[in-house]
């Protein structure tokens, strides 16, 4: 029967993960016929699906700087490019991470910045609360962490936020089994500059800890270290200058004035509940963070997901440095508070002139 293709030739066929078409044909969106094990479907329902099954995912339904549609529970917001506006293009998704994900194309974003639910850490939020050991929680990361793996290309790292406080352990298991799932790239500290003072066992929790990984242990991922240079105090270079080892002055001086390379320990204040840039979200994270990662991962134009979008940070600095960007959200509040920002961005004239 040449005019069907198994499960896995499907997947090939359509440029989604075989678990992404098991599931097309658990919800009945694909005709099978069964044989043994697997499932056999027709070309011409594939090239139908292809026409016109999925145009509700990741599809803007009319031009314009934001609109949004609702189809098959999915609320698609699209910011896109327009005529008046030189921005840049970027899509929120209202769903869930472990739906949308098998949906994206394979070897399609060259950064993913993920800030995951914690697993019992905000005891407030439902959303992190939905699992009912730390072994469900490992097994949902896989799910995710695998299908994230498959749309990364091939020189491209994901961001992976950790936890603070008393769940430690449960992140520790996360980063090894990851590291058994991709290659360990980094691990990069957010020194928060304030602790959180949740614990009276022990030392009060002042950082957070971002798992970077990349595809194999032989893949080169892109990364500009120029990119985030931070500048050296003025006493500093003066101090520098007065070394009577350079002889060239002026190209110590231009040298210095490059600034010095940053560490992969970030120290970015955490959002006070006062803060200009709190917009509603508990778990915030500050812009400057999030940029000082994507200015260094990514060039102008590439493509960032970050899956679980929260508030829309990625979403505003992606768009803000010129990149292309998606983000997944579970939560329809939050969806709304991330259109906002992303319209309120786009209305800032100087933005706008950039
Ligand atoms: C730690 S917060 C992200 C905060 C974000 N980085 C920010 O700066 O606003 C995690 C987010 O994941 C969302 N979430 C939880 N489960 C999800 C799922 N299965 N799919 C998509 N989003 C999910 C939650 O609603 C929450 O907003």
């Amino acid at each position: 029967m040449k005019d069907a293709l198994t499960t896995e030739a499907a997947a090939i066929f359509l440029g989604v993960s075989p678990a992404r078409i098991r599931k097309l044909i658990k919800d009945g969106r694909l005709p099978t016929d069964k044989i043994g094990r697997d499932h056999l479907i027709q070309t011409t329902d594939l090239e139908w699906f292809a026409a016109n099954g999925r145009k509700n995912i990741g599809r803007p339904s009319e031009n314009g700087c934001a609109c949004a549609t609702l189809k098959d529970d999915v609320a698609v917001y699209h910011i896109s490019k327009t005529s008046t506006l030189p921005l840049g293009k970027g899509e929120i998704i209202c769903g869930d991470a472990l739906e949308i994900l098998p949906t994206l194309p394979s070897n399609h974003f060259q950064m993913i910045v993920a800030d995951p639910p914690y697993f019992q850490v905000l005891l407030d939020e439902e959303w992190d609360n939905t699992w009912k050991s730390p072994s469900d929680y490992l097994d949902w990361t896989l799910s995710w962490v695998r299908e994230c793996k498959r749309i990364l290309r091939e020189d491209g790292l994901i961001y992976i936020f950790g936890q603070l406080g008393k769940r430690e352990h449960v992140w520790l298991h996360t980063c090894s089994m990851l590291a058994k799932e991709m290659q360990f790239h980094d691990m990069v500290i957010w020194d928060r500059a304030v602790g959180y003072n949740e614990r009276y066992d022990s030392f009060t929790p002042q950082y957070e800890m971002i798992l970077v990984l990349r595809q194999s242990e032989h893949s080169r991922p892109y990364f500009d270290k120029n990119a985030v240079r931070l500048p050296y105090d003025e006493d500093k270079i003066q101090s520098y200058l007065r070394d009577k080892r350079y002889k060239d002055k002026q190209a110590r001086e231009e040298h210095l004035r490059k600034g010095k390379y940053a560490t992969n320990i970030l120290r970015i204040p955490s959002l006070k509940g006062s803060s200009k840039e709190k917009i509603g979200h508990p778990s915030q994270k500050p812009i400057s963070l999030i940029s000082h990662l994507i200015s260094a991962s990514t060039r102008k134009g590439d493509f960032i997901l970050d899956p679980f979008l929260g508030s829309g940070t990625t979403a505003a600095s992606a768009e803000s440095l010129g990149r292309n960007w998606v983000g997944i959200e579970s939560n329809p509040e939050y969806v709304e508070i991330s259109k906002n920002r992303l319209n309120e961005l786009l209305t800032i004239p100087q933005f706008i002139l950039d």
